[in-house]
């Protein structure tokens, strides 16, 4: 039976957020944001090791406790230009535990609201999948393109449409592969098409956001208040 890993890419700065503190790192509910992110992936059975792949200059790692977290946990300062080039650095570092065959999640360290429901949907639906796939929700919204003045150029079809978010889980062996052919993809799912495979889709739902602005903060913890109560 193949195993499951994950790799956090974890070594972006964040700019769209606009904070002096790298986003991972920003406070959310009494913990940084990416302790969330790598508790729901520490705490899933499935998953035997987690790596987080970290900026080579990361001056934030180190101070804070991540002792509750595990065993599992395993950080490693290798972070690239790209979110690409970081996976593939960090699926290097892991390549004397991995086999070719064995299952790795990528998850963004900024979706700090994946829930154990999700996880064991993922790994239930593609355990018999030949490619892999993604979590991902359908557009429920009208589409607009926008003009240089801020302006509806367009309005875009939505059919079919689906917006893609992490866990995206595929082979190591198969992963590794397209993302040294094409590092520049801004998802795994994107190396994987790219070399010439279709990544299923698996419905997730909007709870699992990713924090990009200031006001997807407060929304997260929403969402985690929520659930704890
Ligand atoms: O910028 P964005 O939110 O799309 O980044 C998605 C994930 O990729 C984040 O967890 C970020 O830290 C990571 N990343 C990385 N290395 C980079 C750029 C982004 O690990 N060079």
């Amino acid at each position: 039976m193949p195993s499951h890993y994950a790799i956090v890419p974890a070594a972006g700065s964040g700019t769209r957020f606009g904070s002096e503190v790298p986003k991972q790192y920003l406070d959310l509910a009494g913990r940084p944001l990416i302790h969330h992110s790598l508790a729901a992936l520490c705490a899933c059975e499935r998953i035997k090791r987690v790596w987080v792949v970290l900026s080579p200059g990361d001056e934030w790692w180190g101070s804070f406790d991540w002792t509750s977290l595990g065993a599992k946990l395993h950080a490693v300062f290798c972070g690239g230009a790209t979110r690409g080039e970081s996976v593939a650095n960090g699926l290097a570092a892991a390549a004397s535990v991995l086999a070719d065959d064995d299952w790795v999640m990528v998850h963004d360290a900024a979706r700090p609201c994946l829930s154990q429901d999700m996880l064991a949907t993922l790994c239930d639906e593609l355990a018999d999948d030949p490619v892999g796939g993604i979590l991902a929700v359908p557009v429920a919204d009208t589409l607009k393109r926008a003009d240089a003045q801020q302006r509806v150029a367009a309005t875009e079809p939505r059919d079919g449409l689906w917006q893609a978010q992490t866990p995206q889980m595929f082979r190591y062996g198969v992963l590794r592969k397209a993302l040294a052919a094409n590092s520049g993809v801004s998802d795994e799912a994107g190396a994987i098409e790219a070399a010439g495979l279709k990544p299923r889709l698996v419905g997730a739902d909007a709870s699992n956001l990713k924090v990009t602005f200031p006001a997807d903060l407060r929304l997260a913890e929403l969402i985690l208040e929520g659930r704890n109560r």
